[in-house]
């Protein structure tokens, strides 16, 4: 039966491809997304596939049970676009001023679709129960995933997987990692309010851009000597504003800046230790300040077996794939919140275009279509590998 589903995507090929190239068309900004979320429930009606609407948002999730027992399986693919305007010249290039797919979502949708439809007539003979999750709004924090979680509708649902189409990895390799896989990733703001002055008269006042300089070099002490080695942290400060004058103290200076962790602990690590330098060194100088510390997304965290599943067996699904385990990145995704609640692992299906290699949330970006298949074939055989294991 196996073989038969995977050669039943392969003839999903034009489909998913007309699919993907209609979304491309037609991309709409996170918690925008009504008319994605349309598409895709009229996929489902014209399947005959049951599925519940407006889930923590605009997100869609249908339900293929199987005529076999087995388990409950999460595949989840995120259909926003981003305020970028295209400048692809291609016959699908978007629609809508200043708004493009610039991820790969369309691709994830269409290859989800594609897959619902190619496994339809394989249902009775599958065990357990998929759970196709389309998720809106991937790309802006606080983001669909966390909405979608709290409705309740995954809580039977026994493990979750995931892809990203990846133009970084060229097309046929499918790479992931055991543990941290993508970096969460927060952002702070800081403004110290001291007490300006005539330059000439230092001690009437309190400067605030000697006090937010000391905070900048101590900060580097943080990851350098606060730190485990052995754990990954990353404090930037990406802006410094101060000033009005040569002459003249500043009575205010503003820091902005973002930390890059791989575990709860080191976060909130991180946060505190800041904290402790910014009150110390205000309070040394007798000025105020105010700490604004977003948490972004926390970092995606691969389970171990469910991440084993796809290096091991992805090349089942298609014999010219290949997996490879690869060091962690540093951009975030929202899959982490799945992973916070059920095992299962997220991986990237590479997708490159050979001498096209825009990076993702590029204007010129695009991806291999030819990844399309991939990205379905080892989402279903990431199911098969959970079923067979369990
Ligand atoms: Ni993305």
């Amino acid at each position: 039966m196996w073989e038969n589903i995977f050669q039943a995507i392969d003839e999903q090929y034009e489909s998913m491809v007309h699919t993907r190239r209609y979304l491309h068309q037609h991309p709409e900004l996170s918690f925008e997304e009504t008319e994605t979320a349309a598409f895709i429930q009229q996929t489902y009606d014209r399947l005959g596939i049951p599925y519940t609407k407006n889930v923590g948002g605009n997100g869609v999730i249908a339900i293929l049970k199987g005529g076999l027992p087995g388990k409950k399986v999460a595949l989840r693919a995120d259909f926003d676009a981003l305020p970028i305007q295209e400048e692809n010249e291609v016959d699908y290039k978007s629609k809508v001023n200043g708004v493009m797919h610039a991820c790969g979502h369309d691709g994830h949708t269409a290859a989800l679709l594609g897959l619902a439809e190619a496994l339809l007539p394989f249902q009775d003979e599958l065990p357990g129960t998929l759970v196709f999750v389309h998720q809106h709004a991937e790309e802006y924090a606080p983001g669909g995933a966390k909405p979608i979680i709290e409705t309740g509708i995954l809580d039977d649902v026994d493990a979750v997987f995931g892809t990203h189409l990846w133009v970084d990895t060229p097309t046929g390799i499918i790479q992931t990692t055991k543990g941290p896989f993508m970096a969460g990733s927060d952002r702070f703001q800081i403004t110290i309010k001291g007490k300006g002055g005539h330059g000439a008269i230092p001690h009437q006042t309190k400067d605030a851009i000697v006090i937010a300089s000391q905070l900048v070099t101590s900060f580097q002490q943080i990851v350098a000597r606060r730190i485990n080695p052995l754990d990954t942290a990353v404090l930037t400060i990406g802006t410094f504003e101060s000033g009005n004058g040569f002459n003249v103290i500043a009575d205010s200076a503003k820091l902005t800046g973002t930390v890059r962790t791989f575990n709860r602990e080191v976060q909130e690590r991180m946060i505190e230790e800041m904290e402790k330098i910014i009150k110390g060194t205000c309070t040394g100088h007798g000025a105020d300040y105010d700490f604004d510390y977003l948490k972004g997304y926390t970092p995606v965290i691969n389970h171990e077996k469910e991440a084993s599943l796809i290096l091991q067996d992805a090349s089942k699904a298609d014999a010219s794939l290949k997996t490879e385990e690869v060091a962690p990145v540093m951009a975030g995704e929202d899959f982490a919140y799945y992973l916070e609640n059920k095992p299962g692992a997220f991986y990237f299906t590479g997708a490159q275009i050979p001498g096209h290699h825009y990076p993702h949330h590029h204007p010129k970006f695009d991806f291999d279509e030819k990844a399309l298949p991939h990205a379905a074939k080892t989402l279903i055989q990431a199911y098969r590998s959970y079923q067979e294991q369990s």
